[in-house]
Order: C-alpha cells, then sequence, then structure tokens
C-alpha cells in the first residue's frame, strides 16, 4: 500500500534533503510544501510591490504555483517561470514567513497540498503536515537538530549556491523564523504528540534516512 509520510520541523533540520532522499528510495513524489510559500514570496518580490498583507494576499490569489518533474527532479513554478533556484535568495527566506502566517494564503496552499497527497504515495515536508495539512498521515515525524548545527548546514547551503552569510546573522535569521512560524496563529509548527521525534544533531545524512526508512516500516 502506498502511504503517506509527513515530515514537520523548524529551519535548517535538514528536512527537505532527507525527504527528497526517502520518497526516491520509496519511489514516492517528494512535495516540498515551504517552496510553495517561497513562491508566492518570490512573486510580491518580482511584482516590485509592497509586501503588506493585502498586497501578499492578492498576489498568493493569482499566483499559479506548481510542482513539476523536469527528468528525475522537481522544479518549482510561478505560472511559466521556474523559480527552482529564484526561491532560495536571502531576500525570499527573509519575507516567507510574514507570507505563511496570512490564512487566505494558506488556505489555498494547504489545498493544493492535499490534492497533490490524495493518491497516497507522497512524503510531504513543512511545518504544519502532520498537525493540519495531512492529520491521518500514515508516518509522521518530527526532524530537529541543535540551532548550532541547523545554522551550521544552512552556512554550507548557501556557501554552495555562493552566497558568503555570517553565521551569526544566519542564526539570528533562522532563531526569528522559527519564532515567527511556532507563534503564529494560524497551523503554527507544533509536534504532534503522535509524531516520532527525530534529533539529527551530529547524525549523518545516511543515517538518519536510515531512521526514517526505518519509522516507513
Ligand atoms: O528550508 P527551510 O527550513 O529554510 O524552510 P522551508 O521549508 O523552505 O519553508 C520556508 C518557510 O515557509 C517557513 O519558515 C515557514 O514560514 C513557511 N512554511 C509554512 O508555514 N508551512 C509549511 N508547511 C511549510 C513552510
Amino acid at each position: 500500500m502506498k502511504k503517506t509520510v509527513a515530515i514537520d520541523g523548524p529551519a535548517g533540520a535538514g528536512k527537505s534533503t532527507i525527504a527528497k532522499l526517502v520518497a526516491e528510495k520509496l519511489g514516492y513524489i517528494y512535495i516540498d510544501t515551504g517552496a510553495m510559500y517561497r513562491a508566492v514570496a518570490w512573486k510580491v518580490l518580482d511584482a516590485g510591490v509592497e509586501p503588506t498583507d493585502d498586497n501578499i494576499v492578492d498576489v498568493a490569489k493569482k499566483i499559479d504555483v506548481r510542482l513539476r518533474f523536469v527528468g528525475d527532479a522537481v522544479r518549482v513554478f510561478a505560472g511559466d517561470t521556474d523559480v527552482t533556484e529564484a526561491i532560495r535568495t536571502p531576500e525570499v527566506t527573509a519575507l516567507v514567513s510574514q507570507v505563511a502566517q496570512l490564512g487566505p494564503v494558506r488556505e489555498k496552499m494547504v489545498e493544493l497540498q492535499r490534492s497533490m497527497a490524495k493518491d497516497g504515495g507522497v512524503v510531504m515536508d513543512g511545518r504544519d503536515i502532520a498537525s493540519n495539512v495531512l492529520p491521518n498521515a500514515d508516518v509522521k515525524i518530527f526532524l530537529t537538530a541543535s540551532i548550532e548545527e541547523r545554522a551550521l548546514r544552512r552556512w554550507k547551503e548557501m556557501k554552495a549556491k555562493g552566497y558568503e552569510e555570517p553565521m551569526d546573522k544566519l542564526t539570528a535569521e533562522i532563531e526569528a523564523r522559527d519564532k515567527a512560524d511556532s507563534t503564529r496563529t494560524i497551523s503554527p509548527l507544533v509536534r504532534v504528540p503522535e509524531a516520532a521525534l527525530l534529533d539529527t544533531t551530529g547524525l549523518t545524512i545516511d543515517e538518519v534516512v536510515q531512521k526514517v526508512m526505518g519509522l516507513c516500516g
């Protein structure tokens, strides 16, 4: 039977790396819900409008966000534009939590996410997957790591993409985003009691993938 696997956790916990590899091993589809909120933030910046809540909601209503397979890789599209790389800039990251706390934005994205998961065979990662998007998911995992390790991972990721950001700036950015995501009114980041807690501090990617595969049974 094709299962649904929900992976939640704070910024930099390694969700997307792990979810992608686990989906590959299981022959499932990987759904990166953060990328969808990032696409909305990208569009707001691209449109050059003032990032007020009203303008963000307006952009979200019009945007056509899609995750599409190009060859083996999942690419993120806003309309016809491939924004896979563009949604990872520091500017988008700085705006995304404001975008993600708005009810009308979440409603639209959650509906899309549920429709993508309706036939099972998906690994979905985000902040509210087990608690809200897929409360009946077969497997629920809460992935985390120490703040130091999460900041270091993000530093390496950004450096590989050509962004040299100071560690203290990245740490502050992650802490601010964790706070915004955990304290917002609508669908905050929470660990549901039935989710397996996986602290990945000090573990290799392979070790984490093995543990998650074990939980997927
Ligand atoms: O990869 P990283 O941990 O930096 O973040 P992401 O998964 O790309 O998500 C970016 C932002 O989108 C998060 O900080 C949340 O504000 C928001 N998000 C959300 O609210 N709900 C989700 N299911 C996924 C992401």
